[in-house]
């Protein structure tokens, strides 16, 4: 007999399981009379090895053929399954959430002192009069069951499917750098372009480099391949509804976030093009692998200043408990290949980019500027979503995942621009002074 054809064929794991187990019945019935005595498990098995043809190979056990066997449950079996599955999934993520809230010895326990003043300040700072629904009353196990079993927060199998698909090329490695970049950008990306060649890739061993182009232009493109040691993804605007095309909307960013950790077996770094790193980088890469991911603080506004009611309003918050939450960045991101991280931070993050009123509730332009010093005085859409969720996985606890402040890895710096580093790699510094370069990288 031959175990793994008729599984091919599509006869359910209970079929063969069934017949494997008549058939070790008759055979410990043959083994019986042969052997004239009573036989111990460690001989039945011992004989049962030597003589049975029927290995099952680890495949066989592999969930894609799980699904095929739930293909004939009834329904009521199939509800019972998933929700044990859930159950299951909900006890293993939380006991890593606690193991990590446990471990981590730096990070401050939120961050505001100062009380709230006004009512309607941006500032961090604690509300004077308590929140109805505070974050440190929530148990851990709240709060990653909210995250990863409400379709609010996760994508569903076909949003899920199409984002995969963008990484569909791309080959698996340890340690996979993403980037994105538009035309606009295209200098900053060149001086990024040039800190990684110069301070990161030389230290890296097994990596690769994921460039997703997000609408350079052909001459931009052309250069960038022949010179980044990356590999250029075209970002499939048509397969995403109409907002993800406004670049303005950011959903493109945890898009390829989510696309991208599917090929890292270790760790994503995603970056902005405005992102420099130090030669101390690795110290923070490790401790993103150790404790799930690392975030990068910005000091002085509280993220709720910089975030629209509406949001608050999808994620099923109310404001106040927030407001003593400086604010993350959410174009640099360090995350290890973590069941945790994936399922509580990136999935509730890809489903609101895919849902225009929660990552994008209003899109005129002065949106994205923040003038005031008053609550929800300006958006910061990806960003904003971000900050969110990490308060809701990891409540008062939060700053155990901001880098820490001696690492000295990393710096944001817009002002960073080479408008030819890149060409000069591809033609020389003579072949860059005959080249006709359209002036568009900012
Ligand atoms: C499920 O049951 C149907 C009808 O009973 C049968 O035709 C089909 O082959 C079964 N599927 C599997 C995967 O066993
Ligand atoms: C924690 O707070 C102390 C005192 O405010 C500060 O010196 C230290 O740098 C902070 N640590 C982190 C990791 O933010
Ligand atoms: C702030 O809000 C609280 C509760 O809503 C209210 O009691 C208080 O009067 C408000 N303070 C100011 C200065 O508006
Ligand atoms: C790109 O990769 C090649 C092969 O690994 C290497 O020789 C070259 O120096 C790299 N270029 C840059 C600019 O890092
Ligand atoms: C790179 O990957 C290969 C194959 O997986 C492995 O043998 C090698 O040790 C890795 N190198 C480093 C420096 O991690
Ligand atoms: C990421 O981790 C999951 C489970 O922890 C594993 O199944 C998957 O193969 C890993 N991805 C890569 C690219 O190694
Ligand atoms: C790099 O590290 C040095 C020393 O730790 C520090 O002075 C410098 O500001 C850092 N640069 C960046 C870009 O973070
Ligand atoms: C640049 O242009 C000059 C004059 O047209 C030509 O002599 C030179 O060969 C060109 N250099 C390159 C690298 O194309």
């Amino acid at each position: 007999m031959n175990c793994s054809n008729p599984c091919q064929q599509g006869v359910t794991r209970g079929k063969v399981f069934l017949v494997c187990v008549l058939g070790a019945i008759c055979f410990y019935a043959v083994l019986r009379v042969q052997m004239q005595k009573p036989i111990s498990l460690q001989a039945f098995l011992e004989a049962a090895k030597e003589y049975i043809p029927c290995r099952f190979s680890q495949s066989f056990y592999s969930s894609q053929q799980v699904e095929v066997t739930n293909v004939n449950m009834t329904v009521t079996e199939r509800v019972d399954a998933e929700e044990k599955g859930e159950e299951a999934r909900v006890d293993e993520l939380t006991a890593l959430l606690v193991q990590r809230l446990e471990s981590i010895p730096d990070g401050n326990v939120s961050t505001a002192r100062e009380t709230c003043l006004r009512n309607n300040s941006a500032t961090p700072c604690q509300p004077v009069v308590p929140c109805k629904r505070p974050l440190e009353t929530r148990s851990p196990r709240e709060r990653v069951r909210e995250l990863i079993t409400s379709s609010q927060y996760q994508p569903s199998v076909d949003q899920l499917a199409t984002v995969l698909s963008l990484t569909e090329h791309i080959p698996e490695n340890e340690v996979i750098v993403a980037s994105s970049c538009s035309s606009n950008h295209f200098n900053e990306l060149q001086a990024m372009f040039k800190n990684l060649h110069r301070t990161v890739f030389p230290k890296l061993n097994n990596f690769t480099m994921v460039l997703y182009d997000l609408g350079l232009t052909p001459q931009q493109r052309k250069v960038t391949e022949a010179t980044c040691n990356c590999t250029v993804v075209t970002f499939p605007f048509k397969k995403f509804s109409a907002h993800v095309s406004d670049l303005g909307c950011y959903a493109w960013k945890p898009i390829v976030m989510r696309a991208s950790i599917a090929r890292a077996r270790k760790l994503l770094v995603y970056q902005d093009s405005s992102i420099r790193w130090n030669t101390t980088f690795q110290r923070t890469w490790d401790r993103a692998m150790m404790y799930g991911q690392q975030a990068v603080l910005v000091h002085g506004v509280s993220f709720p200043g910089n975030t629209l009611k509406q949001m608050f309003d999808y994620m099923n918050e109310e404001v106040c408990p927030f407001r003593v939450f400086e604010e993350l960045q959410g174009g640099i991101q360090m995350i290890s290949n973590d069941s945790l991280v994936t399922q509580a931070v990136l999935h509730p993050w890809l489903k609101c980019a895919l849902e225009k009123t929660c990552m994008c509730p209003d899109t005129q332009q002065q949106i994205a500027f923040c003038f005031s010093n008053n609550l929800h005085r300006c958006h910061r859409f990806d960003q904003s979503a971000f900050n969110l969720i990490m308060a809701k996985l990891y409540g008062v606890d939060r700053d155990k995942w901001v880098i820490p402040p001696d690492h000295h890895s990393v710096s944001i710096s817009r002002k960073d621009r080479d408008a030819k580093y890149l060409y000069v790699l591809k033609y020389g510094e003579e072949g860059y002074k005959n080249l006709t370069i359209e002036h568009s990288g900012e």
